[in-house]
């Protein structure tokens, strides 16, 4: 397994939520999006809600239109989503589970139980050229559901480890952990390329860059919420940094 380069993916959904708390159009999105691409970013993520609660049907029209990176569509799979994706023809699309009345994608898919229903939503993403990615929970059942459903790309949810890490929770940390690095390794063993995200800040990027089989990062509210003390481009250079320094870490230990 070569441990490449980790790809690093900015998620400017909170642009938009910081914009649509006042209404009007400022702070633009795309013109993070295109911040970002300058100071390190890799490709741009967004996610539009079913209740547009950040990112717009127009936010997705430009950015698409005006990045020179690649864009991952986030998105539920439903019909009207589909249909969106196929029309802005993005590199990727991530397909979330989504709830309106949750904060954040509180979880991953089922894709166990969905398999059936997620089956045709992938199969024609991926008739209409983009990449397709199942947002999951960290889990070898999980890994080998996507596989069945046709994916060719797993992003593992990181948000339970962040969770217990930010609370000090060292033993569930260490657990969670655990559960990604396998979830990774067996994705790696069955074909699958290897995404992770949600929750991610400087240290658990710097520690998950580790996992030579993830090959890409997506990371949002952190960097945003940095991007207000220190600004968009060095919080997103700071990232890359503590990316880069996981995996040389990773690659000297091999
Ligand atoms: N990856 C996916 C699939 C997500 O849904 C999210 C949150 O929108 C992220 C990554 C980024 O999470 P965060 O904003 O916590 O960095």
């Amino acid at each position: 397994m070569s441990a490449s380069r980790l790809r690093l993916g900015v998620n400017i959904d909170h642009v938009a939520t910081v914009r649509n708390a006042r209404g009007g159009g400022l702070p633009d999105p795309v013109r993070a999006a295109l911040l970002a691409i300058e100071a390190g970013a890799d490709g741009i993520t967004a996610h539009l809600r079913e209740d547009r609660r950040h990112i717009r049907d127009e936010d997705m029209a430009r950015i698409r239109r005006e990045i020179s990176k690649p864009l991952n569509f986030e998105m539920a799979a439903t019909d009207q989503m589909l249909d969106i994706a196929l029309r802005t023809k993005p590199h990727a699309s991530c397909l979330v589970p989504e709830k309106r009345t949750e904060r954040t994608t509180e979880g991953g898919l089922d894709v166990v139980g969905g398999h059936d229903y997620l089956v045709p939503y992938v199969d024609q993403l991926k008739r209409g050229g983009i990449r397709v990615s199942l947002f999951i929970e960290p889990s070898i059942d999980a890994i080998d559901a996507a596989r069945s459903i046709g994916a060719p790309v797993v992003e593992l949810h990181t948000g339970a480890w962040c969770h217990a890490v930010e609370n000090g929770e060292t033993e569930k940390a260490d657990h969670e952990f655990g559960r990604i690095r396998v979830a990774a390794a067996r994705a790696a063993q069955v074909g699958l390329e290897c995404h992770a995200g949600h929750g991610l800040d400087f240290a658990t990027a710097r520690k998950i860059a580790a996992l030579p089989q993830i090959v890409e990062l997506n990371i949002g509210h952190f960097l945003i919420g940095e991007a207000i003390f220190i600004g968009l481009a060095p919080a997103v250079r700071q990232m890359r940094a503590a990316m880069d320094e996981g995996r040389r870490q990773a690659v000297a230990g091999a």
